[in-house]
C-alpha cells in the first residue's frame, strides 16, 4: 500500500466519526514507571464511545503499558507503577473503592496470542458470566453464550460443537472466542493489543470486520503497528514516542495532514 492508498483508505473511515460522541474513558498526566524505567510520560487523552481508537508507534514506545493502565492490568506487574488519572464514566479508576475484578468487566481485553481456557468453547464464553452471577438459569446462559459468539461473528461456525475444546480451532477463531468471552460481561470498553499480529490475512480481515460491527456498542481501542489496519479500522489515531504521546486526533488527519514532524516521519516509514 502507498502513502496515497494510506491516506484514501483513512479518508474513507473519516465518514464515521461523530463529534458527538460521549468520552467515556479520560487520562491525565499519565507516568508509569517500571522501577526506573519511565516508560509513560505524562500521557492525557480522551476515548469517544462508539469509536475505535488506534494507538500506534514503534516498538517499545509504550503503547501496551499504556493500554494496560486502562484496565488496571499493570496492577499484576510488581515492578510497574502509575501516576496521574485516568477515568471512567468520570470515576477515577485507581480510586481505593474502586473493584477490580468488576473494572475488568466493564473494560475488556484481548491479547496479541489468542489465549482460550482449556476449556469448552461454551465454558469459555459462559466463564465470565458465571462469575459476575449474570445467568438466573442454564437457558440465560445458553442465551447470553450464543449471543455473544453471534456478536463475534463465530457461531455459525461452532454452534453443534459447543462442547469441543476452545484450544482446538484455528488462531483466527481463537481469537474470536476470546473476543466473544471478553463480550459476554457486557463490557463498555474493548481494549485489544495487537489482536491480529498472530493471524493470518483472512483471519485478520474477518476480525476488522468484526471491529467495525461492534464499534457503535463500545469504545474500542486498538494497538497495532500496522499503519494500514489503523487507516482501515479506527476513526482517532494516537501516535505514541518514547513514552510520548506525541500527537492525537481523527485518524484521516493523522494520515494525511499529521502537525507533528515526528508523526509524519513514522506514517512514511522513515523509522519504525
Ligand atoms: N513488564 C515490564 N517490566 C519492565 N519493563 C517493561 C515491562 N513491560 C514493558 N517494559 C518497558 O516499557 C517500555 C514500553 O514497552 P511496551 O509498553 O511493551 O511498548 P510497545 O507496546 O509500544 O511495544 C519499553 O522500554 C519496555 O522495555
Ligand atoms: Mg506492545
Amino acid at each position: 500500500m502507498t502513502d496515497t492508498d494510506l491516506a484514501q483508505t483513512a479518508r474513507e473511515n473519516a465518514d464515521a466519526v461523530d463529534t458527538t460522541a460521549p468520552i467515556k474513558m479520560t487520562a491525565r498526566d499519565v507516568h508509569v514507571y517500571y522501577g526506573a524505567t519511565h516508560a509513560i510520560k505524562g500521557v492525557s487523552i480522551d476515548i469517544d464511545m462508539d469509536h475505535v481508537t488506534a494507538f500506534i508507534g514503534p516498538s517499545g514506545c509504550g503503547k501496551s503499558t499504556f493500554l494496560r493502565t486502562m484496565n488496571r492490568m499493570n496492577d499484576t506487574i510488581a515492578a510497574a507503577r502509575v501516576e496521574g488519572q485516568i477515568t471512567l464514566d468520570g470515576e477515577d479508576i485507581y480510586a481505593p473503592s474502586m473493584d477490580v475484578v468488576q473494572l475488568r468487566a466493564r473494560v475488556g481485553m484481548v491479547f496479541q496470542k489468542p489465549n482460550p481456557f482449556p476449556k469448552s468453547i461454551y465454558e469459555n464464553v459462559a466463564y465470565g458470566p458465571r462469575i459476575h452471577g449474570l445467568a438466573a438459569s442454564k437457558a440465560d446462559m445458553d442465551q447470553i453464550v450464543e449471543r455473544s459468539l453471534k456478536r463475534a461473528g463465530l457461531w455459525e461456525e461452532v454452534k453443534d460443537r459447543l462442547t469441543d475444546s476452545g484450544t482446538a480451532m484455528s488462531g483466527g477463531q481463537q481469537q474470536r472466542l476470546c473476543i466473544a468471552r471478553a463480550i459476554a460481561v457486557d463490557p463498555e470498553v474493548i481494549l485489544m493489543d495487537e489482536p491480529c499480529s498472530a493471524l493470518d490475512p483472512i483471519a485478520t480481515a474477518k476480525i476488522e470486520e468484526l471491529i467495525h460491527e461492534l464499534r457503535g456498542n463500545y469504545a474500542i481501542v486498538i494497538v497495532t503497528h500496522n499503519m494500514q489496519q489503523a487507516a482501515r479500522v479506527s476513526q482517532r489515531t494516537a501516535f505514541f514516542h518514547l513514552g510520548n504521546l506525541v500527537e492525537y486526533g481523527v485518524t484521516s488527519d493523522i494520515f494525511t495532514n499529521p502537525r507533528e514532524e515526528r508523526t509524519k516521519d513514522y506514517i512514511t516509514g522513515r523509522y519504525g
